[in-house]
């Protein structure tokens, strides 16, 4: 089991501490009421943590907040003191140069960092007004409520139908066959396969494209009904057209959820995500609109980053 050490600073509630000074907060966020509704994480105690809730109230976009986040590697510091807060149905994208702890903050949303056994986390993460580094929280339920996409597609060895249906099965979202289908079949038209795989369901899932594979893998991830994606460097593997229907595809899942993804594009970044945070060796150095990000950096490493003179 990974060594996750909760912050001392922890509330057993989950109550959502007010942002630190200098925390990177969005510029101008919208209020559109869908953040703290649609959570239905819960406890191991099956406790819903309302009470946090009336607290993100006052900044309804808000879905994660991180405050001062670090994480170590054994010895080895990968992130230092990382706030920020990502807002609801917004694509968030995640950029820096190689090793500059992308990968590492993605995984400590959905405590993927967990299962590095050198790995030690500090700090707070609240998603919809939970601390989701409370010991009592179920991480098997974090992780469907943040699930997450990965820059390889990786099927299970099954099927096309038993990929999507795998996960919906072990969280008992479907009471009967027709229930499953239904989920198999939404989810594969909302991650845009439907059309290319309804006639081979049950062929293997393995034997799709590259792009269909990543895009299953999406189907498979939306299935269990999160309200978070996470993608690492989804479209890496990818050629240009399957690219740009995951492309499309996050511009029309943004609609549903919140989407965090890292990208080494600087184009994609652009043209996928309306906020950007810049990660520069192990620091959040700049984090705001993407436009702002792009055409006018505050910071010179960002600046040197994006022009090319550094990465
Ligand atoms: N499992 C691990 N064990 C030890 N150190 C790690 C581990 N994973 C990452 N690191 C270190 O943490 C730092 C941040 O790595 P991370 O993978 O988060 O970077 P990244 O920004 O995602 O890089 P890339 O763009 O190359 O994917 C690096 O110095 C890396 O060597
Ligand atoms: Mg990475």
């Amino acid at each position: 089991m990974a060594d996750v050490t909760p912050s001392t600073s922890k509330k057993k509630s989950g109550k959502a501490k007010p942002a630190p000074k200098g925390k990177a907060k969005a510029p101008e966020a919208k209020t559109n009421g869908n953040s703290t509704d649609a959570t239905g994480l819960r406890t191991k105690t099956d406790r819903p943590l309302t009470s946090s809730r009336q607290d993100l109230a006052l900044d309804q976009s808000t879905k994660i907040s991180s405050s001062d986040v670090c994480v170590f590697y054994g010895d080895k510091q990968a992130l230092f003191d990382v706030n920020v807060d990502i807002l609801s149905n917004h694509v968030t994208a995640l950029i820096g140069p190689s090793g500059c702890g992308k990968s590492t903050y993605l995984r400590c949303l959905n405590r993927m960092n967990d299962v590095i056994d050198i790995a030690r986390v500090t700090g707070n993460i609240i998603v919809d007004g939970i601390d989701i580094y409370d010991p009592d929280v179920d991480v098997v339920e974090l992780r469907a409520r943040v699930g997450m996409v990965f820059q390889k597609p990786n099927p299970f060895p099954k099927s096309i139908y038993e990929n999507i249906a795998y996960g919906p099965r072990i969280h008992g979202l479907a009471s009967s066959k027709s229930d499953m289908d239904e989920i198999v079949e939404n989810s594969l038209k909302r991650a845009g396969l439907w059309k290319e795989v309804h006639d081979r369901l049950h062929e293997p899932g393995t034997g799709l494209s590259g792009g269909q594979q990543q895009r299953l893998c999406i189907a498979r991830a939306i299935a269990i009904s999160p309200s978070v994606i996470l993608m690492d460097e989804p479209c890496s593997a990818l050629d240009p057209i399957a690219t740009a229907i995951v492309e499309e595809l996050i511009e029309e899942l943004r609609q549903n959820y919140t989407i965090v993804i890292v990208t080494h594009s600087m184009q994609q970044a652009a043209r996928v995500s309306q906020r950007t945070a810049y990660f520069h060796l192990g620091y959040l150095v700049e984090y705001g609109e993407t436009d702002q990000i792009f055409q006018a950096p505050k910071d010179e490493r960002t600046q040197n980053y994006i022009t090319g003179r550094i990465g």
